[in-house]
């Protein structure tokens, strides 16, 4: 980028219009007292755009006079920025063409050609004809659609040779132009169409860029002030235009999904982050089954079951193997003894109210009258066997599998 200079010709003086001075003065005082400063940039802006396009030296004073600063800091602000032009330019646009690295990649270069064919050889330098001026420029903040071009407020973007031709001939012509990228894509979508939230409806038509005429009528940088569309920022006379109400509006709507969006993503988090939690809440809980055959032994609820009779301990000490029931295995014959039934002849007692509150302190219902215990206890605690007991003597039963 060129160094930035005053340029060596300059005005005598530069003072606001008195319509330029009332929306200065209305501009300053959003600020706090002693803050006035921050309203420079607006200032200098209209300066520039009061005085065809460029920042002179006595608007640099005069802005310093006015809002109290030294006039080093607002000479600062002024060749810091490529917004600001510091010497003439050319009648209906002043050509910025970006130069930074994704441009070049994609064109720049041919870009700068034309302007040095078509405009002047050498940046700043205004066209034979006074209407046109260029210059290079470092990164504009639209390298997605590069290469561009900003002219005033505006930018013209995914340009080719073609088309970058045909801009500069419809402005040289007084046609129409529209701003953005000028092969058809719309905004910074992907080139090849949309390709994500495609469920969501697009209600960005009304806020597409609208076609302006550069014809040199206005004061040079003046033609989209009020625009906020096509000027891509706010007119700085506070009152939302009517193109910034319809950007509000699909900001808000598209704030709305987002927040949407995030609340649901939000619980979804909070779930996730407590399942372990909840993990272990379930684990310590009781199983559903076991559940209902704790609440069903703490209430005694059930009516037509009967405890049967029980043993704290195996009379004599010694317990029946009970595993030579049919459908009894290790770990059902540990719960019937934890219950304190030990013995056949306890089994071979049971009525139907016993059987059932037996029953409804096993996992597997219905196991005592599919299998037959009774029948069985009475044939084993009578010393006699089955033909099931004699199968498991003869080992030919897996222990295990008698509880399938
Ligand atoms: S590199 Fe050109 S706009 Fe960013």
């Amino acid at each position: 980028m060129a160094v930035r200079r005053l340029a060596a010709e300059q005005p005598e003086s530069f003072a606001f219009t008195a319509e330029n001075l009332a929306w200065a003065k209305k501009v300053i005082d959003r600020y706090p007292a002693g803050r006035q400063a921050s309203a420079v940039i607006p200032l200098l802006w209209r300066a520039q755009e009061q005085h065809d396009g460029w920042v002179c030296e006595p608007a640099i004073r005069y802005i310093a006079e006015m809002l109290d600063m030294p006039h080093i800091r607002v000479l600062e602000v002024a060749t810091f920025y490529t917004m600001f032009q510091l010497q003439p330019v050319g009648k209906k646009a002043h050509i910025q063409v970006c130069g930074t690295t994704p441009c070049q990649l994609r064109g720049a270069g041919d870009l700068i050609k034309i302007c040095q064919s078509r405009i002047a050889k050498h940046m700043h330098e205004i066209s034979e004809d006074g209407n046109f001026s260029w210059e290079e420029v470092e990164c504009l903040g639209a390298c997605v659609n590069a290469p561009m071009v900003q002219i005033f407020k505006d930018t013209y973007e995914d340009l080719t040779e073609e088309t970058f031709n045909k801009l500069l001939d419809d402005i040289e012509a007084g046609n129409p132009v529209t701003p953005g990228p000028q092969n058809g894509r719309r905004f910074a979508m992907a080139a090849g169409g949309q390709t994500s939230l495609t469920e969501i409806k697009d209600d960005t038509v009304g806020v597409l860029p609208q076609p302006v005429v550069i014809d040199g009528s206005e004061p040079a940088s003046h033609h989209f002030t009020g625009d906020a569309i096509n000027t891509g920022g706010k007119d700085y006379d506070g009152v939302p235009t009517p193109a910034e109400d319809a950007v509000a509006k699909v900001k808000a709507a598209h704030a709305a999904k987002i927040a949407a969006a995030n609340s649901a993503a939000a619980q979804e988090a909070e779930a996730k982050a407590r399942a372990p939690e909840a993990k272990a809440e379930n684990a310590a809980r009781p199983k559903t089954e076991d559940r209902a055959e704790v609440e069903v032994a703490r209430s005694g609820a059930a009516s037509d079951e009967q405890e049967p009779k029980l043993l704290s301990a195996p009379d004599g000490g010694k317990a029946d193997d009970l595993k030579q029931l049919k459908g009894v295995g290790p770990a059902l014959e540990k719960t019937l003894n934890e219950l304190g039934i030990y013995h056949f002849a306890q089994i071979a007692e049971w009525s139907a109210k016993e059987i059932a509150w037996v029953d409804s302190r096993l996992k597997f219902k219905g196991r005592i009258e599919r299998d037959g215990w009774i029948d069985q206890s009475k044939i084993l605690a009578a010393g006699g066997e089955t033909e099931f007991s004699k199968r498991v003597a003869a080992g030919e039963v897996p222990s295990s599998k008698n509880e399938e």
